[in-house]
């Protein structure tokens, strides 16, 4: 019997459960077993009962909940050749050489190495008498499929990350609560939002909630952004507004590359507007909490093409992603090398190129 394994990896992202019980399930109606690696990688690398089989049941009542109930980890042993080698025998024992992981690009890279290495691992793991000659000739190669669960939507290849949608109705819902405090006192709120590079969350919850104003790192304000801002937010107060709202994106920086912070801005509005401003930083609450209808069914979807991907086997590493609401698939390196590229044009400034590079409408 083919045994496939599943496991979380790196940040957490609302939809991860909706993805593992997908697989759990497409792969035991497709014949196969399918193993939980608990704590991402280190699982792995811990072996034992932290690579555990799940059955049917095992995934029921978890399509609902937040997080990832087989757990995540960014693990440092695994970024270590001897950790992944580790990882390789623990994965043989269990007789485990199809591989799903949901996760960021870190944890896709870190996948893909470990796929590059197993012939190697398989050959010293022989000699050194770990593994039988017939473990190594039955488990000759590792294939394996990405997912990408993150709520910062910042993968090039994907319309959506898993966790996103669910990130940007948190968000939402923040900023409409925010928005009828800060009205009753005609109060100026800074929402900063995550996202690493990505402005994702902050362009669309800003559209969403209607904010006057939005900081992303991919596209810096101008050196006289303060001015700028302060004349936006005038005018749309001299047309009758009882708040203003500037949601900034985590990671935001000015053109010459100097942190962009919420206290910034905040001191904008104080100082050169004299309004009664305050800063919420929502945090971790965007990527806690239920997962949305559309995370739900867009990660269900993607784990059940990514057993049909594992079980063919058949060409190189994929990503399994969303275009169209429909599962497609491409190159998996190919998508990590272009989402690593968007990230450096984004450092070295040029922002026209980082947008084209990452081929979507906007953001
Ligand atoms: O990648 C997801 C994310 O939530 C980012 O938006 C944020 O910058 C980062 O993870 C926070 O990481 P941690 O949870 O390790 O503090």
């Amino acid at each position: 019997t083919v045994r496939i394994g599943v496991l979380t990896s790196g940040g957490d992202a609302q939809g991860m459960n909706a993805a593992v019980r997908a697989v759990v399930r497409a792969g035991i109606q497709a014949g196969a077993e399918v193993f939980g690696i608990h704590e991402g990688w280190q699982g792995a690398v811990d072996g034992g009962d932290q690579i555990r089989r799940l059955e049917w049941d095992d995934v029921g009542n978890v399509l609902a909940r937040g997080g990832t109930v087989i757990g995540t980890a960014r693990c440092a042993a695994f970024r270590e050749r001897d950790g992944r080698k580790r990882a390789a025998l623990n994965l043989i024992t269990h007789g485990i050489d199809r591989i799903i992981v949901i996760g960021g690009d870190g944890s896709l890279t870190g996948t893909d190495r470990l796929r590059e290495e197993w012939p190697a691992f398989v050959a010293e793991l022989a000699d050194a008498g770990e593994i039988t000659a017939e473990q190594a000739e039955r488990h000759a190669q590792l294939v394996i499929a990405g997912l990408v669960g993150s709520i910062d939507n910042d993968m090039v290849g994907t319309d959506m990350t898993i966790g996103t949608d669910s990130a940007l109705h948190r968000i939402t819902e923040a900023i409409d609560a925010i928005s009828s405090t800060a009205a009753s006192h005609q109060r100026s709120f800074v929402v900063e939002v995550m996202g690493r590079h990505c402005g994702y969350l902050a362009v669309m919850s800003a559209i969403a909630g209607a904010a006057d104003y939005v900081l992303i790192p991919e596209s810096p304000p101008a050196d006289d952004w303060k001015q700028h801002m302060s004349h936006v937010l005038r005018q749309s107060r001299r047309a009758g507004r009882r708040t203003s709202i500037v949601v900034i994106a985590e990671g935001t920086q000015d053109r010459q590359g100097n942190p962009i912070t919420p206290e910034d801005v905040r001191v904008v509005l104080a100082d050169e507007m004299g309004e009664d401003a305050r800063v919420t930083i929502l945090g971790h609450v965007q990527r806690g909490g239920t997962p949305s209808a559309y995370d739900r069914w867009m990660a269900t979807m993607l784990g059940h093409a990514a057993v049909g991907e594992v079980l063919r086997g058949d060409r190189e590493p994929q990503l399994v992603a969303v275009r169209g609401n429909r599962p497609t698939f491409m190159p998996l390196m190919e998508a990590v090398a272009a989402t690593r590229r968007v990230a450096s044009l984004i450092e070295e400034g040029r922002y026209d190129e980082a947008m084209a590079a990452r081929g979507r409408s906007f953001v």
